[in-house]
Order: structure tokens, then C-alpha cells, then sequence
């Protein structure tokens, strides 16, 4: 059959609001042109992110009605803590509220002045976390992965040759830990093959230095390794994220991805000395060990979703339908990023709109328009999410200027797809578009959550 269908079917719906374009001209401009700040009832359709935005299976809302509640020791821990520790093979696990939680304990322990962190692409909170210790995070992407529309089957690789490099330059004591992020989601949802991880863990143990895996999008990851690494054809997609979690000395995990669930993080450990310092910090910001930031309810869905993510069917139709758009949008000329990756389409705002220059932000532009004419939200991973300014205040650029289109699991149909791609048929006869935008306010840290914007063109 060639009509991809959706393993499920519905059993409660959400309403969505209808709106209409000079509605949401004024919607946009209240928001300073930044989406982030609409208020997400005026949104017909949210690609904003696949981050705690799943649907719940009913297996997963079966699990929240047992769910229990105690303070220490509850059931419902036992229960994760036994999915983890089965999927992870790590003695060590320690719930968190999400995935930046887990982050900032694991940074803080590792980073500071002089300290370095290598990663094939460290995400917006990860570097946050980082180099709010003082430490420095370096990327190191091959330089073929940075072709937009090159096809690299993984194209979310680190680059071995600049890792081995920097370890000799930086020298190893002087490294936090090297951080391979599976999918690589700043740079295209791209996946890492299972030979890099195992090349990055022979580079760590040679020179003494901890690898941590930011897996979480490690089911997505799974399914290209047994598409497209041969020796993994005939594996479960189970089995695949176990051997790479094998290969980890720290797993961080926001659980509102790949754990198909609203809320939820985890930080995993061998390490028992590192695990100690962690649990003083846990219990300080986050909760008792048994619970974390989470409540019973939450840990059960976790449980649950873990399971149901590695799911064949699931995972199948997951992949699939991200395709689907990706597909439907180069067929009609929009610039993604190839291949398509697990959770998300990118575009490349910068081919799309040309002549907009990058101080006027072109990915802005794509973000403000695909919001403006249909009610779509997305976001921005280009110069105002990872840009900088330099001591004069001149723009220091990202090195690509993307959109990305993100697919909450298991929340749109086919349909809502199709009336994404017909947007973007509108959206085409902008590309001679020669303005984007100013940023009239920023915060010091992760300045695309709550910047504001000034729109240069009428
Ligand atoms: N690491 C990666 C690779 C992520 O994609 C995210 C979140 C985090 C860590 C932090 O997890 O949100 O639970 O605190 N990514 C979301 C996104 C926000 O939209 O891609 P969190």
C-alpha cells in the first residue's frame, strides 16, 4: 500500500480555533513577531516543537489512573527506574522534571572556567547549561553535513578527524565530556550512525574522558541505524538504542520527546561517585530521588512510553510521516534539508529567501509568514536562536539559517499535513522578499524564547 496511514485511531479530540489572516496579523504583532510569545489558542497548526506535545496512547492514561503518589519509594518509580536501567544498562538513574533539568546538574558538575564540552551540535539548552558554568561548548560537524541538501545518510555524525583534533589542542583534563546528541536536532534531525558513537567511545577511553548521550530522540535514531547500517538490518530497535546506550558513561534524556509523554527527564549514570554529587544537587532543586521533578503519574506515562516508542508499527509510520512533508515540500520547491530527518523538516530559510540579509533574519521571516498565512507555528534555528552578538554589537551569524517544522507525535493526520504544504504554496511567490527583522529587546540567555522584534517591510 503507498497511502500512509496512522496506527491508531482517535478516541478523544482536541477543538481547534479557526482564525483568519488579519486576525493573526494582530495576533503576531502583539507578540512582538516572536511566536513563541502567541498564545497557543490562536494557533491552528503547532510545529513549533515535538517536545511534550505527544498524545497519549491509552495504555499510558491506563498507567496514570494506578499511578502512586508516595513521596519516597513509590511504585511508580520502581517501575521506571526498571524500564531505564533495562534500557540503559546504567545503575544509576535519577528522574528529573525535563530534559534542561538533568542538564543543568550534569553541566554544573562537569563544567566551569577552563572546562570544554565537544558535541557533534550541543542544542540551545545543552549550551546554555554549559556556558552558563563559564565552560565553552565546541561544535564539530563535518563540513559536508553543513550542505544542505547533500544526502549523508547520517548526517548527524560528529566529525572524528576535528574531535581528535580538539582533544589534542584542548588537552583531555581539560574536557568536560564529549556530548553526541542522537538525533542531532540543531543541525537537520539528522542521525548518528552507531560506528561514530563507537569511534567517539574508543577517542574517550583512550584519552580518559567521559561520553555523554543526549538520546532523546534515541528511538528515531534506531530506526535510520536499521535502515541504513547494514549490520544493524536484522536488530529490534531496542536492542539498537541499548548497544549505543552501552557505549555511554551518561545518558540525559528529555523524556517529552521519545518518551512520548508531557512532562519528564532523566539523568543516567555508572559512575557511582558522580551519581552522589548528582543526588545532592537533585535533591536540592529538583526532589527526592524517588520522584525527582515528576509525579507519580508522570513516571507511570514514562514507563509506558518508553515501551510503546520502539514500537515497529509506531516507529514506522513516525518516520514516515515526517517524510511525507519533507517530500511534499521539495516536490514543490522549498528548500529542506536532505535527507529528512526523524522528528522534524528543516527548511533553509537563507536558499528561500535570498536576498534577506542574515542581520535581518530570513528564518524570522519563513516563521512570521508561515504563522501569518495559515495559522502555523515553527521555529527559528538560525541566527537569532544560536547568533551572537560581538563586543561592538555586530551579529556573529549561526552557521545555517533554518526552520524547523516539528511533528508532535501522534497528533496531526495526514490531512493537517497537506494544508502545511498548500501554506508554503503560498508562501512561495515571497522569495524575492528583500527585509526581515530587528531585534528591538533580548535577554542574555536563550534570547529567541522571549526577544522581541521590530518588522522591517510593511
Ligand atoms: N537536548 C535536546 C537534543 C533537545 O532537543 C532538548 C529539547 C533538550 C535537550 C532539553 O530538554 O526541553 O525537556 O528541557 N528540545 C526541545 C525542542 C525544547 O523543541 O527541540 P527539555
Amino acid at each position: 500500500m503507498k497511502v500512509l496511514t496512522e496506527p491508531f485511531r482517535i478516541k478523544m479530540v482536541e477543538p481547534i480555533k479557526m482564525t483568519d489572516e488579519p486576525y493573526r496579523k494582530m495576533a503576531l504583532q502583539n507578540a512582538g513577531f516572536n511566536p513563541f510569545l502567541l498564545s497557543s489558542d490562536d494557533v491552528f497548526i503547532d510545529l513549533m516543537t515535538d517536545s511534550g506535545t505527544s498524545a497519549m496512547s491509552q495504555n499510558q492514561w491506563a498507567a496514570i489512573m494506578i499511578a502512586d503518589e508516595s513521596y519516597a519509594g513509590a511504585k511508580s518509580w520502581t517501575r521506571l527506574e526498571k524500564v531505564v536501567k533495562d534500557l540503559t544498562s546504567m545503575p544509576f538513574i535519577l528522574p528529573t522534571h525535563q530534559g534542561r533539568a538533568a542538564e543543568r546538574i550534569i553541566y554544573g558538575l562537569l563544567g566551569g572556567k577552563g572546562k570544554v564540552f565537544l558535541a557533534n551540535s550541543h542544542f540551545d539548552t545543552t549550551r546554555a547549561n554549559i556556558e552558563f558554568t563559564g565552560a565553552r561548548a565546541i561544535d564539530l560537524m563535518p563540513e559536508e553535513s553543513l550542505d544542505s541538501f547533500k544526502y549523508l545518510p547520517f548526517k548527524g555524525n560528529i566529525d572524528l578527524d576535528k574531535l581528535e583534533i580538539a582533544i589534542l589542542e584542548i588537552g583531555a583534563p581539560n574536557i568536560g565530556a564529549i556530548i553526541i546528541t542522537v538525533t542531532n536536532n540543531s543541525s537537520g534531525g539528522q542521525p548518528v550512525s552507531m560506528a561514530n558513537v563507537k569511534a567517539v567511545r574508543a577517542l574517550c577511553s583512550k584519552h580518559g574522558i567521559l561520553l555523554i548521550l543526549d538520546g532523546c530522540r534515541i528511538a528515531e535514531n534506531s530506526y535510520f541505524i536499521k535502515q541504513r547500517e547494514a549490520e544493524y538490518s536484522q536488530w529490534s530497535y531496542k536492542d539498537i538504542a541499548k548497544e549505543m546506550l552501552s557505549l555511554a558513561d551518561i545518558f540525559v534524556m528529555s523524556a517529552k520527546k521519545d518518551g512520548l509523554v508531557n512532562m519528564g527527564g532523566l539523568l543516567c549514570l555508572r559512575n557511582e561517585e558522580l551519581n552522589q554529587k548528582c543526588v545532592n544537587q537533585l535533591i536540592i532543586s529538583e526532589g527526592f530521588t524517588t520522584y525527582g521533578g515528576l509525579s507519580g503519574r508522570d513516571m507511570e506515562a514514562i514507563a509506558v512510553g518508553l515501551e510503546e516508542v520502539f514500537e515497529s508499527d509506531y516507529l514506522e509510520y513516525r518516520i514516515r510521516s515526517t517524510a511525507y512533508l519533507g517530500e511534499k515540500l521539495k516536490e514543490i520547491g522549498i528548500p529542506v534539508i536532505w535527507p529528512i530527518g526523524g522528528h522534524a523538516v528543516y527548511i533553509d530559510a537563507k536558499k528561500l529567501f535570498p536576498k534577506i540579509p542574515i542581520e535581518q533574519f530570513p528564518g524570522q521571516r519563513l516563521v512570521c509568514e508561515l504563522y501569518t498565512v495559515g495559522g502555523v507555528r515553527s521555529v527559528e534555528l538560525g541566527s537569532v536562536m544560536f547568533g551572537k552578538n560581538d563586543s561592538s554589537g555586530s551579529l556573529i551569524p549561526a552557521s545555517q539559517e533554518l526552520v524547523r517544522l516539528a511533528i508532535p507525535r501522534r497528533v496531526y493526520t495526514q490531512s493537517h499535513i497537506d494544508y502545511v504544504v498548500e501554506v508554503f504554496e503560498n508562501i512561495k511567490e515571497l522569495t524575492t522578499a528583500e527585509k526581515g527583522f530587528k531585534i528591538i529587546y533580548e535577554p542574555p540567555f536563550l534570547r529567541h524564547f522571549t526577544a522581541r522584534f521590530e518588522k522591517l517591510y510593511s
